[in-house]
């Protein structure tokens, strides 16, 4: 049975930005989230139409941040060296990020938003416009073979029906290929109250539990989990086929299903008591930027991530508050936040002297934003972020 323990109110398609055109039929759905006490599987209680959130004007560039780029080369480089693949997959390739680490001929790309299929596909690399499904798997074996190796990054998570991909998978993979995968983890979530990982595309969020008994249903077995810092803390699955071929299991995969088992994520009282932190996190926001506020002080959001769109609906946090947003990705500036409708500027416009705090909106970036807005911190501005609790850095 699933059973719902938060609800994040009405919230908007996180990667729909703005223009004042757009104000008057923004679509909205109810954000609410569920254990499945059966498969231990937490997921959004109402999904949104793929085609809704990935389409032509998708908006996130994953090669925009220094973190991801790096993460990127290390995984491709990683790959290279302890597979020696002659034929790899990704799924979900984003503005090609992973694949340049390839050569064009060693590589297939499948990426369902059309703006960035196309700039993959003017890089010269083979690139499929479409969702990920058995009948596109059987396609890509017809024309390329099977693959050696499948990667998959901050993708599968977005996909409502995991029985049919890991069905598809189980069609492109060689019987001796691997399939990597990386999405955020439901522990760190969970352990740092950041409740802006669930939105709209996170139809779900794994845990090693559910990702094993979800796995093995499609007679795939989890050889090695390694836990990353990427967005705030995510898991790299390594899965090969269970029926045919042998790699010795790393421990990694037990020490992590334990680790899960003692913070109690196979019962409901872990995420109970989870909705609580996360009520108190938004209590605590809104008492900081108000008082904040009433000493005059200019505040900004740095960083228009999906995760910032999640909580300044559920805590109601717009221009009264937040005078603007800061972001670097050109095609989010010029526009309004959605839902929330706070206008979004290059930070060249907007991060000057005028402002006194920062709300990280992209605080899993935390490190590199540090090491970046030296000028800032030295003239006393200040940042704010709500991970693992409300709090002035
Ligand atoms: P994401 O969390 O969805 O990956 O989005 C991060 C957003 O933050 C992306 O739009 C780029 C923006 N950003 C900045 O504006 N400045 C920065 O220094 C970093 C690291 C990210």
């Amino acid at each position: 049975m699933i059973k719902k323990f938060l609800d994040l109110g009405r919230q908007p398609i996180t990667n729909a930005y703005l223009t004042e055109n757009d104000l008057s039929d923004e679509f909205l759905f109810h954000l609410s989230v569920g254990f499945d006490e059966e498969t231990k599987l937490v997921s959004l209680m109402e999904f949104v139409k793929p085609q809704m959130m990935f389409n032509d004007t998708y908006a996130h560039r994953a090669s925009m941040s220094a973190t991801m780029r790096e993460s990127f080369t290390e995984i491709a480089l990683s790959i290279k060296q302890q597979f020696k693949p002659a034929k790899v997959l990704e799924i979900g390739s984003n503005d090609g990020v992973f694949i340049k680490n390839f050569n064009k001929d060693e590589i297939v790309a499948l990426e369902p938003c059309g703006n960035l299929a196309e700039m993959t596909k003017q890089m010269g690399y083979e690139t499929y416009p479409y969702f990920w499904n058995t009948e596109i798997a059987k396609k890509i074996i017809k024309n390329h073979g099977k693959m050696d190796i499948v990667y998959s990054a901050n993708t599968l998570c977005h996909i409502e029906d995991l029985k049919g991909v890991f069905e598809a998978l189980n069609i492109v993979l060689n019987d001796s290929g691997v399939l990597i995968f990386e999405d955020p983890s439901l522990y760190d979530l969970l352990r740092n109250t950041s409740y802006d990982q669930f939105y709209d595309e996170h139809a779900h969020l794994f845990s090693v539990i559910a990702l094993k008994d979800i796995l093995s249903k499609s007679n795939f077995e989890i050889f090695k989990v390694e836990n990353l810092a990427t967005h705030g803390g995510s898991n790299r699955i390594y899965a090969k086929k269970t029926s045919t071929h042998s790699i010795k299991i790393d421990k990694s995969v037990e020490q992590n299903i334990q680790k899960e088992l003692d913070f109690e994520m196979d019962k409901m009282t872990a995420y109970d008591n989870f909705a609580q932190r996360v009520k108190t996190s938004k209590d605590d926001l809104i008492s900081l930027l108000t008082g904040l506020k009433r000493q005059g002080k200019k505040i900004i959001s740095y960083g228009a991530t999906y995760k910032s769109t999640t909580i300044f609906n559920y805590c109601r946090i717009g221009t009264d508050l937040i005078d603007y947003i800061t972001d670097t990705t050109p095609n989010k500036q010029g526009k309004l936040s959605p839902g929330s409708h706070i206008p979004i500027i290059s930070p060249e416009e907007g991060f000057n002297d005028s402002v006194d705090y920062a709300f990280l909106g992209a605080w899993n970036f935390y490190k590199e934003i540090m090491n970046k807005e030296t000028e800032f911190i030295n003239r006393g501005g200040k940042f704010i972020t709500h991970v693992p609790h409300v709090k002035v850095l």
